[in-house]
């Protein structure tokens, strides 16, 4: 693992290609770019833009990730999160769906717990769910 934090590091959104997310064995259709990663167990500061009507099915995995939307609309837990809102999900604990309704782009990190901890864990049923008739209201405490 490598010391990230040990000098000042800077990254340009606009030097990095959005690339699919296939570290977070997610159903097709989600990007990142990838700001810092310390691999296995470390931290990662990734931007995620999901495509309009994108679901993520409820699931959990060994690492926490908070985010933050940049832009876009996301839908969690009955709440409409847009720019500038903020999710955390902690490690191991059942969270989702989050879907998408007019697509999205969330910054975010993540902190693993164990070297496959970016592994999400979702059942056919969860991958089935359709969130979109899930009335939403705006995020709150
Ligand atoms: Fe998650």
């Amino acid at each position: 693992m490598t010391d990230t934090f040990a000098k000042l590091y800077t990254q340009s959104a606009a030097g990095l290609e959005w690339v699919p997310a296939e570290m977070f064995a997610l159903p097709e259709g989600c990007e990142y770019k990838i700001f810092k990663d310390d691999g296995g167990d470390g931290l990662r500061a990734v931007m995620v833009r999901f495509p309009p009507g994108y679901v993520e099915p409820e699931h959990q995995h060994a690492m926490e990730h908070w985010g933050i939307v940049i832009e876009g609309e996301m839908h969690v837990d009955g709440k409409k999160l847009g720019p500038g809102d903020f999710h955390f999900a902690p490690a191991n604990v059942l969270h989702g769906p989050f879907y998408y309704p007019k697509g999205c782009i969330v910054f975010g990190t993540t902190h693993s717990f164990q070297p496959d901890g970016m592994r999400h864990d979702y059942t056919a049923e969860a991958a089935q769910a359709d969130p979109r008739d899930i009335e939403v209201s705006a995020a709150g405490a």
